[in-house]
């Protein structure tokens, strides 16, 4: 079970330690310490993060035991993301006894969710940092210092960070994260995120646009424009009143070039518009994948989750993607034993499944969290034994289904972009084509890189993988 539940987002990438530039680190008195968990949105909240740190003369260190400041940019979202972030907190308490000088803070979600309570709870931790109050972060690091403990979880109505370049060290070079929008209004009942992260408010194009195009001049073929819920961006152009929905912004990335493709997450089935649609299939560019959370597939769950579609209309919007696009993938996230879900509830899911045919979902047990709609209406009525039996069914069909989906995919040949050597060997290229998957093959040619686009033809798979050939 426990693997399963470790499917947040990137599972690779939790607690991944933010790596600095040598010549960024240079000259810098004091060193930060950054590991960020839970959604991509907290990864690319850390490089803003960076950017503010390196611009009041932090430099960063990989190395904890080194470091005058330890972030920790944390996740709300499940129970067991708060666990894991509490033992990472008690780990630091032995660092600390060696440094007292040492400070600690928490970011993010659970900083937000807990405020200063966490002060109390966590006895170590000096700084305690909500997701729209990074900027603050030199001065709170100050009054810290002199011994106060230092608190800043205000929400904002207006902060998107737009005109912060967020520090890339991580990246593979090849594909960047670009924040288009914060927050949630949707209020699904299960969800934290409209609580920790606040109301919905879009960035402006004009910076979008710019640092897309950055990205690209710098050698980066891929941007993930990235928000809770991209489909309801809005932007009004204060000067010329010109207002700008996601389809329209998706229009103005993809025409930067050709040769830079443009994905995009996370799409409430409910807001994705036949216009974002039609502006999918007029480029090329931009991927053809749409990650389209279903949560559950009984119309009467999707009621009480308040996710405002029944299981038909989300079928309908299925349907009609794969009349616009018949190459488009799909993928979804899954809950399994929310609230009052019976057997003939998690059929209903299974069966979605079956007829959406994802080529991929993240799929998670219900957890209960204090003060969303779910917790303060209905009991969590559902027993874990049975949550985790639903669960593995729900994986099990969905590692079939991976597998299918890749079989059909065998015989066809895909334009894949090279980001680097495969996982199991260096004699081998790893890339993705345009439906998110995992492309794997041999390197046949000795001037191609990471970056290059390359036609393969895919000869085998596995389920997470597909096995080709560079076509000559
Ligand atoms: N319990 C389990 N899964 C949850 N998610 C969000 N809140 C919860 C919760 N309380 C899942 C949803 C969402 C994904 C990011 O995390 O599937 O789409
Ligand atoms: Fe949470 Fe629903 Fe908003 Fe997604 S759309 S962040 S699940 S409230």
């Amino acid at each position: 079970m426990f693997e399963i539940e470790q499917k947040v987002m990137d599972e690779a990438r939790q607690g991944e330690a933010y790596q600095g530039l040598e010549e960024e680190t240079q000259g810098s008195e004091k060193r930060f310490y950054i590991e960020s968990y839970g959604c991509q949105m907290n990864f690319s909240d850390s490089e803003i993060i960076a950017s503010i740190l390196n611009s009041s003369g932090f430099g960063s260190t990989r190395d904890a035991d080194n470091a005058d400041l330890i972030l920790l940019n944390t996740c709300s979202i499940r129970e067991k993301a708060e666990q894991t972030i509490r033992k990472r907190l008690t780990e630091f308490k032995k660092i600390k006894k060696n440094n007292p000088g040492l400070l600690i803070g928490v970011l993010g979600c659970m900083a937000e969710r807990l405020k200063s309570k966490l002060l109390e709870e966590e006895k170590l931790v000096d700084i305690v940092v909500g997701p729209d109050a990074y900027r603050t972060l030199p001065q709170l690091i100050e009054e810290a210092e002199t011994g106060t403990k230092a608190v800043n979880v205000l929400l904002s109505r207006e902060e998107t960070y737009a005109d912060i370049s967020p520090v890339r060290i991580n990246s593979n070079g090849i594909t960047a994260f670009v924040s288009i929008m914060r927050g949630c209004n949707n209020m699904c009942a299960f969800c934290v995120v409209p609580f920790t992260r606040g109301r919905e408010r879009s960035r402006d194009n004009e910076s979008i646009i710019q640092e897309c195009k950055d990205l690209f001049e710098r050698g980066f073929k891929e941007v993930t424009l990235l928000g809770q819920n991209v489909d309801s961006y809005y932007w009004v152009d204060p000067i010329s009143n010109h207002a700008i929905d996601f389809a329209m912004l998706l229009e103005q990335v993809a025409l930067i070039s050709p040769k830079l493709r443009v994905r995009f997450s996370t799409s409430h089935p409910k807001d994705i518009t036949e216009k974002v649609l039609q502006t999918m299939k007029a480029h090329e560019n931009i991927c053809k994948y749409i990650h389209l959370p279903i949560q559950s597939g009984s119309t009467r769950i999707l009621q009480l989750m308040n996710r405002t579609y029944t299981r038909e209309w989300y079928l309908a919007k299925v349907k009609r993607i794969k009349e616009v696009m018949p190459d488009c993938a799909i993928s979804s996230d899954i809950i399994a034993g929310f609230c009052t879900e019976d057997d003939n509830d998690h059929y209903d899911t299974l069966d979605v499944m079956r007829t959406s045919k994802y080529e991929y979902s993240y799929m998670f047990m219900y957890s209960e969290r204090p003060g969303t709609l779910a917790a303060k209406r209905y009991k969590d009525d559902v027993p874990l034994e049975v949550k985790q039996q639903r669960l593995a069914e729900i994986v099990s069909l969905q590692n079939q289904l991976s597998l299918e989906t890749n079989k059909l995919d065998i015989g066809k040949t895909f334009e894949v972009l090279i980001e680097g050597n495969s996982k199991k060997s260096d004699e081998q290229w790893m890339g993705r084509n345009s439906q998110n998957k995992v492309v794997v093959f041999d390197k046949t040619d000795a001037i191609m890189k990471p970056g290059d686009y390359v036609l393969v033809v895919v000869h085998d798979c596995t389920q997470g993988t597909l096995i080709g050939k560079i076509v000559s």
